[in-house]
């Protein structure tokens, strides 16, 4: 089975969030159990950079938004990466610096319409076999809005492959104006309720959740939430209606085992496992972060350390973290580190709460990838309040990294996290602690009980071990994605 992997995002060459763990780990897993991947990713000059042997593998034009544009398909290959990486450049729209969607100053890019539209059309001429090469796959599998565009393109064919939209937060719709519809000459009837209209604007996301032959999300929890207001963003009643037709499916994700595990990441201080070095593993990490951020007592002992790693946005429940945590550095001896980057006001609370108790909150305002595996060793409990959460890498990556994650019931976080309550406790299958109200107080006293568990080493141990020794590898999650490519694999697909 070939398969044509379209995404905005992959890690290592270019990340900004979970999509571009999802697009390696998923894709590397695939090429193990058979499935000929190709990635497919805009050139982005930061791409570029980020990769030696760039070949050229054809030249094809692209029409849209009133010109003609020679695009260029690039190949490449990442040690990291058991796929091809195919690159798709379109001068003017992927060749500048900086975030694949923001300028330096944290705005959109002013045509990221345009720049993802036609690089969905590109995909599509890739997808027919219209661009020279022999290769054309069975399957494309198109991720989030920037890609939303593409399942859509290739229902106008005859004859085309299957394709499988997969929505990875649905709170980012990718919504432009009607003229870049007519730009883009896309088909007339397509603006309409059943099309792509989406209350006076174009929508990528609604593109790929309306045409693809099957919508997956990443997790049971969250697609059953985002058919209901208010998760659904206004796409409840299409994507129940999709539900209802068995075409939308939540699968968990993975995670990337060679890139996540305590045993030989080559970021941390010290390495441990479950069976070896565990605790003296993990305070040597959080020494060696401590000291990192400037902390003056790194080695002051018997304090717990929280952690908090993600974009400063209201999903992650940042909010709810910055009214909690004056009154929890009151109540407790806890320190607190941070590591994030986002909204301006949240940047700047922590900014603030950092200067004021500068050995207690450990704060680094910016992205960076080393950082956070150091974190998640070095932490005793990590904080997720996230408000919704579609699937969450993070507390994956806890759980693996022997630190308790706190989450609140929403999506993912949901699904991955077994609250340490007594029943739990004594049946051991205890992994974290789970809040439901997404309120202050409610995650106040989550922290509490936690640090109360944590005054209690062998219970906490136990915790640890049953997180250590879950299996949340991606071969399971590639499983089932492959089952829903099969599905229908004998079908003769005709145009609309
Ligand atoms: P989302 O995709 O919504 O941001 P996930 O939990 O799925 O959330 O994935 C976030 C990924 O981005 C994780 O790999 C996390 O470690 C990483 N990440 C987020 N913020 C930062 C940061 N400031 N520095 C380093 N890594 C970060
Ligand atoms: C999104 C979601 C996150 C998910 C990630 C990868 O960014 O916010 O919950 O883990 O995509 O699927």
């Amino acid at each position: 089975m070939r398969l044509l992997f379209a995404t905005s995002e992959i890690y290592p060459v270019v990340k900004t969030g979970g999509l571009a763990d999802v697009s390696a780990g998923l894709s590397n897993a695939l090429q193990q159990l058979g499935v000929e991947v190709r990635l497919l990713l805009p050139a982005y000059a930061v791409a570029l950079e980020r990769l030696q042997q760039v070949e050229e593998l054809a030249r094809f034009d692209v029409a849209g938004c009133g010109r003609q544009r020679s695009a260029r398909l690039l190949q490449a290959r990442h040690a990291e990466l058991d796929s091809p990486l195919w690159l798709i450049d379109i001068p003017g729209l992927f060749d500048r610096p900086g975030n694949p969607y923001q300028a330096a100053d944290g705005s959109d890019w002013w045509d990221n319409g345009e720049r993802f539209g036609l690089f969905c059309l590109a995909a599509a001429e890739l997808a027919q076999g219209r661009v020279g090469l022999s290769w054309q796959p069975d399957l494309v599998q198109a991720n989030d809005w920037q890609t939303g565009l593409l399942p859509a393109l290739l229902t106008r064919e005859s004859r085309r492959p299957r394709t499988l939209f997969t929505i990875h937060n649905l709170s980012y719709g990718g919504h432009f104006p009607p003229s870049l519809f007519t730009g883009l000459g896309l088909p007339p009837h397509w603006w309409q309720i059943e099309g792509v209209e989406f209350y006076g604007q174009f929508s990528f996301l609604k593109a790929g959740i309306q045409f693809a032959d099957q919508v997956t999300t990443v997790s049971p929890s969250y697609a059953a939430e985002i058919c209901l207001p208010p998760q659904g963003y206004g796409f409840d009643g299409l994507l129940a209606r999709r539900r209802a037709e068995g075409a939308l499916h939540g699968i968990l994700n993975g995670i990337d085992t060679r890139v996540w595990n305590p045993a030989n990441d080559p970021a941390l201080a010290r390495n441990y496992s479950l069976t070896a070095d565990l605790a003296a593993g993990k305070a040597a990490n959080q020494q060696a972060v401590l000291r990192q951020l400037g902390a003056a007592h790194p080695a002051r002992p018997a304090v717990p350390l929280l952690a908090f790693i993600g974009r400063l946005v209201e999903q992650k429940g940042i909010d709810l973290l910055l009214e909690v945590l004056p009154s929890l550095l009151q109540q407790t001896a806890a320190r607190v580190v941070l590591l994030g980057s986002g909204m301006a006001h949240y940047e700047a609370a922590l900014r603030t709460l950092a200067a004021q108790q500068p050995e207690r909150v450990l704060l680094h305002i910016g992205y960076d990838e080393v950082l956070a595996h150091r974190v998640e060793a070095a932490a005793d409990l990590f904080l997720m309040p996230s408000r919704f959460e579609p699937c969450g890498l993070n507390q994956l990556y806890s759980l693996a990294y022997g630190t308790p994650p706190l989450v609140r019931a929403t999506g993912g976080l949901r699904d991955t996290v077994t609250d340490a309550d007594a029943t739990s406790l004594a049946a051991g299958t205890a992994t974290g602690f789970v809040f439901h109200e997404a309120t202050p107080t409610a995650l106040l006293q989550t922290v509490l009980r936690a640090l109360r568990l944590w005054q209690q080493p062998a219970l906490w141990r136990q915790l640890q071990e049953a997180g250590m020794g879950q299996d949340f590898s991606w071969q399971r999650s590639a499983r089932s994605y492959l089952q829903l490519y099969r599905q229908g694999e004998a079908d003769v697909r005709t145009g609309q």
